[in-house]
């Protein structure tokens, strides 16, 4: 019975520590925190709206929105803390009819704007990974 407290006792202590404990904010410092998540973003946009197969996608949005929208959730996701106040994925790219290639011209894109930013592969691994369950909410066709 002693035994039983005891290992309840550590159970809830060990869960508290983990409440406790900070977020994984690793991503996100291996990217090298929000000065070159914003860089990486600016880049992304350029090669996207340089990308002739994909381009047209963006040509009735609002460009500046949807750059701070991305910084945003890649702060997010790497665990810098910030909060994604853009529109649920599904709901943005719905009417957009995306493909699978143009989701693999888009990772395309991103590989190339964190290349040109000197981050290392396994770190875009790790950020490519978190996106791409959003795959089956942004390609619709
Ligand atoms: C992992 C995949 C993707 C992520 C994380 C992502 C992320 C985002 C974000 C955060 C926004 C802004 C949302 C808002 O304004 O509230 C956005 C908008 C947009 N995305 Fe994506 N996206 C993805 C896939 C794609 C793909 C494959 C394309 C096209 C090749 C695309 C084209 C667009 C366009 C055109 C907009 C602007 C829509 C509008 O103006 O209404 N996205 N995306």
């Amino acid at each position: 019975m002693k035994h039983i407290i005891t290992a309840l006792i550590l159970t809830g202590t060990l869960g508290l520590a983990r409440a406790q404990t900070a977020p994984d904010d690793s991503l996100f410092r291996a990217l090298g925190g929000l000065p070159v998540i914003e860089r990486v973003v600016q880049d992304f946009m350029d090669t996207m709206l340089a990308d002739a197969r994909i381009r047209h996608t963006f040509d009735n949005s609002n460009l500046k929105r949807v750059q701070q929208k991305l910084v945003e959730q890649f702060c997010q996701l790497s665990g810098g803390g910030c909060v994604y106040t853009g529109d649920p994925m599904r709901e943005v790219h719905q009417g957009l009819k995306l493909t699978n290639a143009d989701f693999n011209a888009l990772v395309e894109d991103l590989q190339l704007a964190m290349d040109k930013n000197g981050i290392a592969s396994r770190t875009q691994n790790r950020l490519l990974a978190l996106l791409a369950p959003m795959q089956r909410e942004t390609v619709t066709r």
